[in-house]
């Protein structure tokens, strides 16, 4: 067996020898392809990237037909049993899982960077009263590369770490300051005495108290939402985030832009919609003419299905078990009766069984936020903190990767050539 391809081209009758390896070709290998010296090489059409691997990475590992996530190659499953998400984070980011001291560590420097400079909180002051939570953490995020200039150093390893801790560190106080805003509550410092999910949710809900102390079960599940969400390789704003970081910018500037692509229905948007599907359904009754609705075509189930996983996302099964544990608190949500219950139709459905559509992340988790008593509008900001570690593991990754570029995709012109231009004098006269 010989690991390389060969191509034929009908269009010379030349054949090209072009190497394999892992699986792959290198898309600038087929650039040789031409019809004449002077002609373009053959290239690659592909939007969305379906079927293009932008880099290589040793983060997250997913097969989606067998349903397995690994985060540097630990199991998703026993990481949300077992783990806390700083752990995860520290592990995302360095590779290894830490020792005692490294943990310890971490979690102080972490907590010692939730303030946030004066002034950032004297700017998100400054949006609409109905300013959407995520514009709101995007633009902080942004604007955080101004009052940390250094961060531009990207190539030096001690540099890129105290951003990174930062950027962890920052963003439940800006995530919680936006929430707060919409409000028109104070903003509430963190508290440093506490952990990283218990300080969230206490410069979350906190009001008059001297000190917010929140059930253990609602922050040990909120921590378990943050690890699921923690990274999934190659995906919209992991993407965003790589892009943008090629031009060799700072990571505010890069994890804003990755913030930008999250905050887009397509990608963060699905749990509000599953919450917005649950309530037309209202009743279990009306299930039956719902599903027959979506065989027929006239509307999509929404948290079922995903690009990657064909069979039951192995984050769906974990938070289905979180949903027990906060509704113990907080009492049930009706609409998880019809949610279990459509789960249970479907999995039986010749339709959506033939089309692999299983429950995807989002198909509990709106109910959960929902549990806390967040807005919709909040949703993707959850998903967006969570996800921070993923992002800049995945940038630290592209910043010491000698084989990466900058971001510069190819495209197939096709508007028109070589035109005469006359001037607006001419032509309007
Ligand atoms: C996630 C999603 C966009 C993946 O899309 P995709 O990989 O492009 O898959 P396709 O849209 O090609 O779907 C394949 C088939 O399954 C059907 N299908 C996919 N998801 C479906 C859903 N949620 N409800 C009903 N039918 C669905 C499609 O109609 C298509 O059927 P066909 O072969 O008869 O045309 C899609 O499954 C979806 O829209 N799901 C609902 C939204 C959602 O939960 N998004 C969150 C993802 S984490």
């Amino acid at each position: 067996m010989t690991d390389s391809l060969t191509v034929r081209d009908n269009r010379t009758g030349q054949e090209y020898e072009v190497p394999i390896a892992d699986g792959a070709i290198k898309a600038a290998d087929l650039g040789q392809i031409k019809t004449g010296d002077d002609a373009p090489g053959l290239a690659v059409y592909d939007p969305g990237f379906v079927n293009t691997a932008s880099c290589r990475s040793s983060v997250t590992y997913i097969d989606g037909d067998k349903g397995i996530l690994e985060y540097r190659g630990y199991p998703i499953e026993q990481l949300a049993e077992k783990s806390s998400f700083l752990e995860v984070a520290y592990l995302l980011i360095h590779g290894e899982l830490p020792t005692r001291e490294q943990y310890e560590t971490w979690v102080h420097e972490i907590t010692f960077h939730t303030f946030v400079h004066e002034n950032v909180k004297s700017f998100m002051q400054g949006f609409r009263y109905d300013a959407h939570p995520m514009g709101m953490l995007m633009a902080s995020v942004g604007a955080l590369s101004t009052f940390y200039p250094d961060a531009r150093n990207i190539s030096d390893a001690q540099n890129r770490h105290i951003q990174i801790v930062r950027m962890i560190a920052k963003m439940p106080t800006l995530g919680a300051w936006a929430f707060r805003h919409a409000q028109g509550k104070p903003y509430v410092y963190p508290d440093n005495d506490l952990s990283y999910t218990a300080n969230f949710l206490s410069m979350l809900f906190k009001m008059s108290e001297s000190k917010f102390e929140a059930d253990e079960r609602l922050v040990r599940a909120l921590d378990v939402l943050f690890i699921l969400h923690a990274d999934h390789e190659q995906n919209c704003s992991t993407n965003a985030v790589r892009s943008v970081g090629s031009s060799q910018v700072d990571p505010y500037s890069a994890v804003s832009a990755g913030i930008g692509a999250l905050y887009g229905p397509l990608h963060g948007g699905a749990n509000e919609a599953v919450l917005r599907m649950l309530r037309r359904v209202g009743s279990k009754e009306n299930i039956p003419a719902f599903i027959q609705g979506v065989k027929d075509g006239n509307e999509r189930l929404m948290g079922f299905g995903h690009r990657v996983y064909k069979n039951y996302d192995p984050r769906a099964t974990i938070i289905k078990k979180a949903c027990d544990d906060v509704f113990e608190v907080t009492g049930v949500n009706p609409l998880l009766e019809i949610a279990q219950e459509l789960e249970k139709i479907a999995l039986e459905d010749e339709y959506f069984v033939k089309r692999k559509l299983y429950p995807n992340v989002d198909f509990y988790s709106g109910l959960i936020y929902e549990a806390f008593q967040f807005p919709p509008e909040m949703f993707t900001v959850l998903f967006a903190i969570g996800r921070t570690p993923g992002w800049l593991a995945q940038w630290s990754e592209l910043v010491q990767d000698k084989e990466q570029k900058i971001a510069r995709p190819k495209q197939i012109y096709t508007g028109a050539r070589t035109l005469e231009f006359v001037p607006a004098s001419e032509r309007w006269s």
